[in-house]
């Protein structure tokens, strides 16, 4: 059986989070310390060499991200973020409410590394409680001098998924409608305020102390050579334990959902776990043994991003469940490009039919073109991982389409 490895949650429930000493009696603080002590290449190679990958879906090598911002900006912005809007989804929160000072320190790191003075931590809308907790931190943090010269401020999103999008974020702290931007130019070279700015998820800033401690190459020694590390992955759905956790990208879907879920609660069958929310793809019986680390899950068309593990058992009904997640796609979708708006529109209608029992074959031929259009055409994350729950379903569990489908 596979056991815990705490990183990002090595503190968690052993300190109280209200209390900034609690943090530095348990060697809280040293990493900023420490990479305080590096060059600004020599940080920046460090973490590179680590390979650490973000945490929050794309897996962009952290350290590579931090060298695009420009050595001699004059001006450049760290941006944590903690929009968290997928469903199923609370990983970020259980870091912040658990370890706050984690967070700040990891994003002091970047700060450091890039130069920056001043950070912003964008907050899911639905995370008001979440809020006051961090602003707690951030006075304690301020008021011992650790933070040095470096300063943090809270930002409030509205509740739009889109925003959890890092150019759609960006433009929702400047104060503008949250859509994304065309890229490049990637944040790195122009972000907010058209600076350079790094954006990285709260999981991401979570493991950096930890890292600069240790170093490189024990980091990188753990778990998965090409994602290593831990992931903290929250456990929803069908489970007899709903619960969080964290474990070594090493761990396999089976011992995700067994060792640690406890398996199908009330004695029923498996039928499916989507990994990484509702834009995640949805995985068979047949596939459990696949690690979780990114680059297999996204091998089987899963993605791990937000650590969410929803579990389904056999009465599950697949087809209701897709069509219930292109609802969701349709409402989100911001509207600025054409195939999302268009894409999850008539994505969401051909759903309904199939789920009606109205759809004919090749309304399923269509659903498959489009869902590969929007995978390739849509402007942002969100379009593009649309049509993985549809995709997957199509691919893993047809016969409960095919159950539906008219056959005139
Ligand atoms: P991306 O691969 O375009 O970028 C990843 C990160 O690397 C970004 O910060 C980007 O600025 C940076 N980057 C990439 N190429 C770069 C370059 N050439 N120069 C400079 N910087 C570069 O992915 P994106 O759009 O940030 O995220 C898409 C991913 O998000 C999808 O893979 C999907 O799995 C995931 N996702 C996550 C969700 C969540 O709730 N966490 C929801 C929906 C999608």
């Amino acid at each position: 059986m596979i056991e815990e490895k705490r990183i990002v949650l090595r503190n968690a429930d052993l300190i109280d989070p209200e209390k900034i000493e609690d943090y530095l009696q348990a060697g809280g603080y040293q990493g900023l310390e420490k990479a305080r002590s590096m060059s600004r290449p020599d940080l920046i190679a460090e973490i590179k060499k680590s390979n650490l990958r973000g945490r929050g879906g794309a897996a962009f090598n952290c350290g590579l991200k931090w060298s695009f911002v420009p050595a001699d900006a004059p001006v450049s912005y760290v941006v944590c973020n903690f929009d968290e809007g997928e469903p199923g989804t609370y990983k970020d929160r259980i870091i912040v409410q658990k370890d706050p000072q984690s967070l700040l320190e990891g994003m002091a790191i970047c700060g450091h590394a890039v130069n920056s003075k001043k950070g912003y931590i964008y907050c899911r809308g639905e995370y008001p409680y979440v809020v006051d907790l961090l602003n707690r931190a951030i006075d304690q943090a301020r008021n011992k001098g650790v933070l040095g010269d470096f300063d943090i401020e809270v930002r409030m999103g509205g509740g739009a998924y889109v925003c959890g999008e890092e150019t759609a974020l960006i433009e929702s702290i400047e104060g503008h409608r949250g859509e994304p931007r065309f890229k490049p130019p990637f944040p790195g070279v122009a972000g907010l305020w058209a600076q350079p700015t790094v954006v990285n998820n709260v999981e991401t800033f979570a493991n950096l102390p930890s890292i600069v401690i240790n170093g490189a190459e024990w980091f990188a020694a753990i778990g998965a050579p090409n994602y290593p590390g831990t992931k903290v992955l929250t456990l929803t759905g069908d489970v007899a334990n709903r619960v969080s956790i964290e474990v070594p990208t090493t761990a396999t879907l089976r011992e995700v959902i067994y060792d640690f879920g406890g398996g199908i609660k009330d004695g029923k069958r498996f039928k499916a776990v989507q990994v990484g929310g509702t834009s995640g793809g949805f995985i068979p019986e047949s596939l459990l043994d696949t690690p979780i680390d990114f680059d297999s899950m996204r091998g089987i068309g899963a993605t791990l991003g937000t650590g969410a593990v929803f579990v389904m058992d056999e009465t599950r009904d697949i087809v209701d469940i897709t069509t219930r997640i292109a609802k969701f796609f349709e409402h989100e979708s911001c509207g600025k490009c054409n195939p999302c708006r268009e894409g999850t529109f008539r994505a969401h209608e051909i759903m309904k039919k199939v789920n009606q029992g109205r759809a004919s074959v090749q309304d399923i031929e269509n659903l498959t073109i489009l869902s590969q259009v929007m995978e390739k055409a849509c402007l942002c994350g969100l379009g593009q991982a649309a049509p993985a729950p549809i995709l997957t379903t199509l691919k893993h569990f047809y016969p409960e389409y095919q159950a539906r489908l008219q056959l005139n």
